[in-house]
């Protein structure tokens, strides 16, 4: 006997009853999104290796150990995008998005990285990301925060809180370089191989560790925020008021890093205490020397992706998904002109009002199997049309979630009316 085939570790199907939550999700997250001038932008899900190693950085796990990467046929290293921020820049800079003073975009889909599957962490997993281009801030670094929050509120999300910090610009970076270097020097001998590997090529990535071998190491470690120059820290405390003054929640902490170099300057990440080990929900900061690396002019940058597995996983928990593809209507069909009729009926109800949900029963069957289909698929009302009905144009009215409300019968040329009155989008 053969075996069927399953999907593989960490990537999984979206079966119909969830991809409803998600559609609503999405449509949430962009109508958001469109209200502060986003665009979306689609960027292909393969792109050349560099583009990322580039970006990312050589010694981050995600290059180190998580892309998908493979030998194209014509013999170039590709891979699958484990994000989208550097596909962005990439485009932008590609098609001059700038000059084209489009600077406010959004993406949305899979990103792919090798990671070990564990409850809220997937081989393939979906960002819906938010990139904000040649703006200092940190006005907009305050509206992306702001945009993040209305989200939130708009689908009902509770119990997440946001962090922020400052990692300082590249001047004081410099300077934390060294510091951090040498306090890790002195500790050598008690770091984890990775981290003996990094201390060189890119110590900052050490206190990203999640080994808990090195959690004291890294709690005393010195923090980016204590060498901030006067300009990072005059923009730090800046967006902090303005953060304030806009009423939003947040708590600076000083030990988020974050996981990708690009980073500089603000960096933040909404955390729940619901979701266990991985708790982030939407994640960012800013990246004004991404545009540089990837061969562009200098251009303030800032966005975040948020892991929409995880916050779907979040809604399921807090008891608050809503969406709904149950059908209004169910047509009974009884007989072969009522099939064709039947057809032409729900063609007519879907003129009347765009969006209702109506599943015509097609394929036949008894009066009880068709009824007991309606009962599976959860409709509101059966419309039962049978020649009786086709003689006098009308259709048979059964509520089904209401047995107690008797059937009526309805003339077709009131089913405008009675659709009004009875269904709700
Ligand atoms: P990231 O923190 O790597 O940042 O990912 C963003 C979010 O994606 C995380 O907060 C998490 O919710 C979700 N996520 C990440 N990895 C997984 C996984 N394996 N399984 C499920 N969910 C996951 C970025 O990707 C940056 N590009 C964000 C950004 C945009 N920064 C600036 N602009």
């Amino acid at each position: 006997m053969t075996q069927t085939l399953k999907t593989i570790r960490g990537m999984n199907d979206i079966l119909p009853d969830e991809s409803a939550h998600w559609l609503w999700f999405e449509d949430c997250v962009r109508s958001v999104l469109e209200s502060y001038g986003y665009s979306q932008l689609r960027t292909p899900l393969i792109e050349p290796t560099e583009l990322f190693t580039g970006s990312i950085g050589e010694t981050t796990d995600v290059i180190e150990k998580e892309m998908y990467t493979f030998e194209s046929r014509g013999g170039s290293s590709l891979s699958l995008r484990p994000e989208g921020t550097a596909s962005l820049v990439r485009s932008a800079l590609q098609h001059g998005l700038i000059r084209a003073q489009q600077v406010k975009l959004w993406y949305s889909g899979p990103m792919f990285r090798y990671e070990k599957p564990q409850r809220g962490r997937y081989r393939q997993f979906h960002q819906i990301g938010a990139e904000a281009y040649a703006q200092e801030g940190p006005d907009i670094d305050c509206e992306l925060l702001l945009m993040g929050e209305r989200i939130w509120k708009t689908i009902g999300l509770g119990g997440i809180f946001l962090e922020i910090n400052s990692l300082g610009d590249a001047q004081c970076r410099q300077l934390y370089r060294g510091q951090l270097t040498d306090y890790l020097q002195d500790h050598r001998a008690n770091l984890d191989e990775d981290s003996q590997r990094r201390l060189q090529a890119n110590p900052l990535r050490i206190l990203d560790s999640k080994n808990p071998d090195m959690a004291q190491i890294i709690e005393l470690a010195p923090k980016p925020i204590d060498y901030l120059t006067e300009a990072a820290k005059e923009h730090f405390d800046t967006l902090c008021r303005y953060l304030d003054n806009a009423g939003l929640t947040y708590r600076v902490n000083p030990r988020l890093v974050r996981g990708l170099d690009y980073y500089s300057r603000t960096v933040f990440e909404w955390v729940s205490g619901e979701l266990g080990a991985q708790a982030a929900v939407c994640s960012g900061g800013r990246y004004d020397g991404l545009f540089e690396k990837q061969g562009g002019k200098p251009t303030p940058a800032i966005g975040w992706a948020m892991g929409v597995e995880r916050i779907l996983e979040l809604l399921t928990i807090q008891n608050k998904r809503v969406a709904s593809t149950k059908p209004h209507v169910y047509m009974v069909l009884a007989g072969e002109n009522a099939i064709e009729k039947g057809l032409i009926l729900a063609e007519h109800a879907r003129n009347l009002k765009p969006g209702i949900r109506i599943r015509s029963n097609l394929g036949g069957g008894s009066f009880k199997a068709q009824f007991k289909r309606a009962d599976r698929c959860e409709a509101e009302f059966a419309w039962v049309l049978g020649e009786d009905e086709i003689a006098s144009q009308s259709v048979v009215v059964k509520y089904l979630r209401d047995k107690d409300v008797a059937q009526c019968t309805l003339n077709v040329a009131e089913l405008g009316n009675w659709i009004e009155k009875n269904i709700e989008l």
